[in-house]
């Protein structure tokens, strides 16, 4: 069970073709990573999971989604929020007038446990501890990483069954993008949750993933388990920094080793 795509095409517009027959699963209980440099289409495919792709006149024009066995391909966001899948947005978009505490419990609009939501408050304030002095403060005002933390506290507010995350470690400095990606995996692994990151911070994403993808063109040109992507030559060489990149001389080698760097951000 879990996420899958088969063979999943995307067209804004009737037009810019943006994903071109990808596959991707996301099995229960896993934490997949989504690599891919600006552009790469990591973002139209996260919209064509959650149903966000009508607001951009997008649609999925061939392949199957499938969650929990079920077709949600082109479903509309609400019927597969209600399924749980839940996705946080790329750029931080907290409510800013709000205060913490409220954009906390819109995460959990939707439930009708309410006796619940207090005690899931208690365990996102075990993984986010700064949370709590945070409540009475107005959203817009947190730093990138308390916001960051918001989201995902709001996401978890929801049960979801799926989390998805765009981007998160975008504009954080190093040591918290390094933290956040440990909480992340600690949620996955205490929350049995299942998780799909997309990322261009490779290195911190790849230690904490079971599988890992790796998109470019709008096409998966890699994929494979922590250990195969840590260890293969590609992802070493333009993700990691190892060397051996600087033995290229081409012009048209260092010109793709330079676009692929890119994907580590
Ligand atoms: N609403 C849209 N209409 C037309 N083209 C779009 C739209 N949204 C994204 N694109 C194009 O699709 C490609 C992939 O974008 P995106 O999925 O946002 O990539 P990523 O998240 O990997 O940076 C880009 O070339 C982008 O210009
Ligand atoms: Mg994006």
């Amino acid at each position: 069970m879990g996420l899958s795509l088969s063979n999943v095409d995307v067209v804004y517009g009737g037009v810019i073709q943006v994903l071109r027959s990808t596959n991707l699963e996301v099995p229960d209980g896993q934490m997949v990573v989504l690599l891919g440099s600006n552009g790469a289409g990591k973002t139209t495919t996260l919209r064509a999971i959650s149903g966000l792709l009508h607001a951009d006149l997008g649609e999925v024009t061939a392949g199957r989604i499938l969650f929990d066995g079920e077709d949600i391909t082109n479903g509309d966001p609400a019927t597969i929020f209600r399924k749980g899948i839940v996705q946080v947005l790329e750029g931080r978009k907290v409510l800013e007038h709000l205060t913490v505490e409220q954009n906390l419990m819109v995460g959990a609009h939707a439930r009708s446990d309410h006796r619940a939501v207090k005690t899931d408050l208690e365990r996102i304030f075990g993984y986010f501890p700064r949370l709590p002095a945070l409540l009475r403060r107005t959203a817009g005002y947190l730093s990138g990483g308390e916001m960051q933390m918001l989201l995902i506290g709001r996401a978890l507010m929801a049960r979801p069954k799926l989390l998805i995350l765009d981007e998160p470690s975008m504009g954080l400095a190093p040591i918290l993008v390094e933290q956040l990606f440990e909480i992340i995996g600690r949620i996955k692994r205490e929350e049995g949750l299942t998780v799909l990151l997309v990322e261009q911070n490779a290195r911190a994403a790849i230690a904490q993933c079971d599988y890992g993808y790796v998109m470019d063109g709008g096409r998966i040109v890699l994929h494979g388990s922590r250990e195969q992507l840590e260890n293969n030559q590609d992802v070493q060489e333009f993700y990691l920094g190892f060397s051996g990149a600087e033995e290229r001389t081409s012009f048209r080698d260092i010109k793709h080793y330079r676009r692929r760097k890119r994907w580590l951000g």
